[in-house]
């Protein structure tokens, strides 16, 4: 059977910003930036991108696009079966596996509040802290956090299911844009309140004096996570790729529209947020305690409200869809497997995989595992060791053990032009990928893990 590829260069660069584009972009870059000295933490977040997510970026597409393999029969055909560099692409698998098992969780609070929103609930709770306990109330309902969950999970497999083509890159390409333009909608209301400009000022205030060594850490983590480095999501969309296309430039254009949302995100909330008098710092709660509030005092707010959540939701779902997608091409690609069988069998374990993580918020909140929560030990587990260290693999690997001699010819391909033309593009890569990318993940890896 022949191997699935992309039916354009778009719908690579469509499901790729997908996959990149997620919770991370709408909730977290605006919390993280705003709490970290607003355009000080933009600016050290824009560098972290420069010295490892762009780099790094492009060793996955490539690897992935050289081998036309999922991450473990890739790193299996470059490294001549090294069991070693094999199980690293297990690790990738694994963290797929993690990783969703809880997104898919947090995914479902999203869809749950579209209902919330179109239900005009919201307008019954006036205070971040009322709103919190509505939020608590819901996460602590095991059949709401379960319910949406499972919902979720079945939407993200329906698109896995129908395959690269006809379900992850038709789906991209309808829902991509669908989110480009809600985002627009957002950031125009918010800009047109009354008293924006004191939330612009608050992401673009840069304040220096919060800029730690802890900031710096967060803003590495932040360009890496953002970029679903570390795992091989970009490493299976790689591979689905042609050969004549342009790796240095799709990479870019990911990058920029990953980083575009984060900032235009950015603005929709704070702008709202300040406008209508509510406090910035509110952490994690910012979405589901303080933007409720936001949304019931501000002229329009009902209809922005659905339209936020249905944007998070799209958000969650695209990304989602690749690391189902990851699992997927393995049962596929190594053990020869249906499609839908994979999806339906690794769907449904991811499924029960996760259900611990919906209990940490009601039946299993006493339940600890290294002093934390299920939820947060396997979020801690994927996001803060599993992706450093793939990451951290990825680059030695490229720049070590497989070689610039072999890679650049590789990576040339499709981009010939654009190498004749810039030859310091060349020299970054291979200067990045070798020393900056895997000294810096591996101090975030130490830090995360408190050697640091
Ligand atoms: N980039 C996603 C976000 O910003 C989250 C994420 C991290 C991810 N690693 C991933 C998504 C791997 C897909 C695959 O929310």
């Amino acid at each position: 059977m022949q191997r699935e590829k992309w039916g354009s260069k778009i719908g690579f660069i469509l499901a790729a910003a997908g996959s990149a584009i997620g919770l991370g972009n709408i909730w977290k870059f605006p919390y993280i930036a705003g709490a970290n000295g607003g355009a000080a933490f933009v600016f050290l977040y824009l560098i972290s991108i420069i010295l490892i997510g762009v780099p790094v970026l492009f060793a996955e597409i490539l690897i992935g696009r050289t081998t036309n393999r999922n991450p473990v029969g890739a790193f299996k055909k470059l490294s001549n079966g090294s069991p070693f560099w094999t199980s690293i692409g297990g690790l990738g698998v694994l963290a797929g596996f993690l990783i969703l098992s809880y997104y898919a969780v947090v995914a479902g609070w999203a869809v749950g509040y579209v209902v919330e929103a179109a239900r005009g609930v919201f307008y019954d709770f006036p205070t971040p802290d009322a709103a919190g306990r509505h939020f608590n109330a819901l996460i602590g309902n095991v059949y709401w956090i379960v319910g949406y969950f499972a919902l979720f999970m079945a939407i993200t497999m329906a698109f896995v299911l129908f395959g690269v083509q006809k379900g992850i890159e038709k789906g991209s390409k309808i829902m991509m844009p669908i989110l480009f333009i809600l985002l627009i909608v957002l950031v125009v209301r918010g800009l047109t309140l009354d008293g924006a400009s004191e939330g612009m000022r608050f992401l673009w205030n840069p304040d220096w004096s919060k800029v730690t060594g802890q900031t710096i850490l967060l803003a590495l983590g932040q360009a890496f996570f953002t970029l679903s480095l570390g795992m091989g999501a970009m490493l299976t969309y790689g591979s689905y790729m042609s050969k004549k296309d342009n790796i240095p430039i799709s990479g870019l254009e990911i990058v920029a529209l990953d980083t575009a949302i984060a900032i235009l995100a950015g603005i929709a909330i704070f702008t709202a947020v300040f406008a209508t008098g509510q406090s910035p710092n509110a952490g994690p709660g910012l979405i589901f305690h303080t933007l409720p509030v936001v949304f019931t005092k501000m002229p329009g707010g009902y209809i922005f409200s659905i339209l936020f959540f249905i944007l998070l939701t799209i958000a969650a779902v695209t990304s989602a869809i690749s690391l189902l997608e990851v699992i997927t091409a393995y049962f596929v690609d190594e053990k020869g497997w249906h499609r839908k069988k994979a999806v339906m069998i690794f769907g449904g374990i991811t499924f029960l995989l996760g259900l611990p993580s919906a209990l940490s918020y009601n039946v299993m909140a006493d339940f600890r595992i290294f002093g934390l929560n299920f939820f947060d030990f396997i979020d801690f587990i994927s996001a803060n060791i599993l992706l450093p260290v793939g990451g951290l693999f990825i680059s030695i690997f490229v720049a070590y053990f497989w070689g610039f001699d072999k890679a650049i010819p590789n990576l040339k391909q499709g981009a010939e032009n654009l190498f004749d033309k810039n030859h310091w593009l060349e020299s970054y890569w291979k200067v990045f990928l070798k020393f900056f990318a895997p000294v810096l993940i591996l101090i975030v890896l130490l830090s995360s893990i408190g050697i640091i």
